[in-house]
């Protein structure tokens, strides 16, 4: 009897212990994931290779540096150095170019030309030059896309769907000005549901924008995409039979569904950033200018707790000057994602292409439904515009 006690109480003592240690193990395993650096196939351990054949980026880490917000240089005649900031292409219900797909790659394995170099053009957009395969078709478009933080984005995939749809007001019936609209999309198990992640919220969960990654910027086959080929289309023949790092131990795939897990896992880990507010009436000028339509200050969680993301997760219309006619689910060539803003104070360039060097630019761009709130913003006094500036700087 005693000793069953004893065993019992060891037993339970345990369990937790076990769990934790499994938990930072998975943790640790995906962090090595999202930093190992990818090699082209065929190379001699078969766990690192598949890299391409066309890719943006060796790691997840080189766009995402720690977890963060993507890094990037331009020279004064417009041309991009740098990873974290990336060229999308499509067409404006969404399909990528016959020639090129739905990212510009602008690396090649040994033999393969990358498919263009990115530029700013004087409007502010960011598009393709010197495109290695001919002119894209006729109605496709090129838009910039600025890797965003990671940092806390496990708790976006936690808001609820309902709170999510209740603030949504496709029609304005409020009259505010402000409408927002969910991006209806199906997910990568062919469920229909909304869409959270990504500038136009087309994707549905960290797995579906991970294994999106893989695919699209390194390269890597995956469980929901198993072209080894990543984003090489039907015209690009040379890249379509390079060869590829599948293996029996990963399902015939390049990234198994182990893998795929622990990076998933670390991504939705990381930690928000800690803000460091220095202005205290801040957040009552942001609510009053309009931003908090938006930018809600303060989002519930499924299991009742609340964080502090300054999002709605909805797609609002900004208006023409930010367009740039691609879709995406059911998201126009206008619309985004209002983005959080916690770890603004690390930001160096905002919006969905980097092209605001600073916050008040950043404001200065809202058209559309956010035209009104920028209208007020340019009407406020020097001294509020300030306090609402740092309040910002301080997320
Ligand atoms: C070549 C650069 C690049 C690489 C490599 C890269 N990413 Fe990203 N990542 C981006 C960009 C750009 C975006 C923004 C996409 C958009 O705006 O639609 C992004 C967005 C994301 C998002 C969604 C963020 C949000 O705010 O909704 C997740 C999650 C993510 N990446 C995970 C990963 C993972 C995991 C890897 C490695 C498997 C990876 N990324 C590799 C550039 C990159
Ligand atoms: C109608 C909804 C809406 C309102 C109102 C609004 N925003 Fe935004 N905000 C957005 C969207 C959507 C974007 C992304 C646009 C893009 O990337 O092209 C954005 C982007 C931003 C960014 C850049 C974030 C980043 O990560 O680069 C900042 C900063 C910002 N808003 C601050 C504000 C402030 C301050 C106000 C009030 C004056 C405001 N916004 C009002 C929807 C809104």
């Amino acid at each position: 009897m005693k000793l069953h006690l004893i065993i019992l109480a060891v037993f339970t003592l345990s369990i937790p212990t076990v769990s934790a240690s499994a938990k930072s193990l998975d943790f640790a395993l995906g962090k090595a994931l999202f930093d190992r650096i990818w090699t082209p196939a065929p190379a001699s351990t078969d766990a690192t290779d598949g890299l391409g054949p066309l890719f943006n980026a060796r790691s997840c880490v080189s766009c995402h540096p720690a977890g963060g917000r993507g890094q990037f240089k331009e020279s004064i005649n417009g041309d991009i150095s740098g990873l974290g900031l990336i060229v999308r292409i499509g067409n404006s219900i969404g399909e990528g170019d016959p020639t090129y797909g739905i990212q510009l790659q602008t690396h090649g394995v040994q033999g393969l030309r990358a498919e263009g170099i990115r530029t700013r053009k004087e409007d502010g957009s960011l598009s393709a030059e010197n495109l290695a395969f001919g002119p894209a078709d006729a109605g496709t478009k090129f838009g910039g896309r600025l890797a965003t933080t990671l940092q806390g984005i496990g708790l976006l995939e936690r808001v609820s769907e309902t709170s999510i749809r209740a603030w949504a007001d496709p029609d304005d019936t409020d009259n505010d000005g402000v409408s927002g609209r969910i991006n209806s999309i199906m997910n990568s198990q062919g469920v229909k549901t909304i869409g959270r992640f990504g500038s136009k919220a087309g994707k549905a969960s960290l797995y579906d924008q991970s294994a999106a990654a893989l695919h699209t910027d390194l390269g890597l086959s995956n469980s929901v995409h198993r072209e080894h080929f990543g984003d090489c289309t039907e015209t690009q023949n040379k890249c379509r039979t390079a060869p590829n790092g599948a293996s029996t131990r990963f399902e015939n795939l390049e990234i198994g569904s182990e893998m795929m897990r622990l990076i998933v896992t670390y991504v939705s880990r990381l930690k928000p950033p800690k803000p460091t507010h220095n202005e205290v009436d801040g957040l009552t000028v942001f609510t009053e200018t309009g931003c908090a339509a938006c930018h809600r200050p303060s989002l519930p969680l499924s299991d009742g707790k609340t964080i502090s993301a300054y999002t709605d997760l909805l797609l609002h219309d900004m208006g023409a000057e930010l367009a740039d006619g691609i879709g995406d689910g059911s998201a126009s060539g206008s619309e985004w994602r209002t983005p959080p803003l916690w770890g603004l104070s690390k930001a160096t360039r905002y919006l969905h292409d980097g092209r605001a060097k600073s916050v008040r630019e950043a404001i200065e761009w809202h058209g559309g439904e956010a035209k009104r709130a920028k209208n007020t913003f340019t009407k406020l006094s020097e001294q509020q515009q300030k306090r609402l500036l740092n309040y910002l700087k301080g997320l």
